[in-house]
């Protein structure tokens, strides 16, 4: 069984919300997953991170970027860099935010580079956006992440409203790629 490690931060519950549902779609698909708040990572977590198959980033875009919370994470993660300990590990990653676009991207390139630095192996989102004239606002992967998946929160919604449910059912469906994705990889390595 493929161990998985969701790190994310949340400030307000939104981009949690969407950690829920990725974690429900990594366990879904068989994986051995958990939520990891960078607010809670002690020297266990920093072993199990170690340990793990497979590691999930995610972070609000505040100021068009990872959280502080986040870099404040990614900064500590100079110590695993230093001994490479997370190298051929699987990653991948998420961001919430308010404006449909917001500049989110820049928090994803921020995780593939944060990934690349650490050795890693990239997983994309491997889904087509919804993107016709059909297309409405609960589709799978409206708001098109392909790097990664994209979750969007409007500015006045409570984290019971936001994101709706089709980037909950989006994310549902990240997590449970990204656990497939582990699952060959780690089959192939053996
Ligand atoms: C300090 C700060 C900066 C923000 N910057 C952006 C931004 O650059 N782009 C955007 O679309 N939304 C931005 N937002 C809105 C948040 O991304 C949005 O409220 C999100 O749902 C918060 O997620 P959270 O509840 O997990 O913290 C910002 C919010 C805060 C508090």
């Amino acid at each position: 069984m493929s161990k998985i490690v969701i790190v994310y931060h949340s400030g307000y519950g939104h981009t949690k919300k969407a950690a829920e549902s990725v974690l429900a779609g990594a366990l879904e698909a068989g994986a051995d997953a958990r939520l990891l708040p960078v607010g809670e990572i002690d020297d266990a977590a920093w072993a199990e991170l170690a340990a793990a198959d497979a590691i999930i980033f995610g972070a609000p875009t505040y100021m068009g970027g990872p959280s502080a919370d986040f870099k404040k994470f990614a900064d500590a993660s100079s110590k695993p860099w230093l001994e490479q300990a997370w190298k051929d590990k699987i990653a991948a990653g998420f961001t919430n935010s308010a404006t449909m676009n917001g500049d989110k991207f820049a928090t994803i390139q921020y995780f593939v580079t944060l990934a690349m630095q650490h050795g890693m192996i990239w997983a994309g989102t491997g889904m087509m956006p919804s993107n016709t004239k059909a297309a409405t606002r609960d589709d799978l992967n409206y708001v098109g992440g392909s790097t990664g998946l994209l979750t969007q929160s409007p500015a006045d919604a409570s984290p019971e409203e936001a994101p709706p449910a089709g980037d909950l059912e989006t994310a549902r469906m990240f997590g449970a790629r990204v656990a497939a994705v582990t699952a060959r990889w780690i089959a192939a390595a053996h």
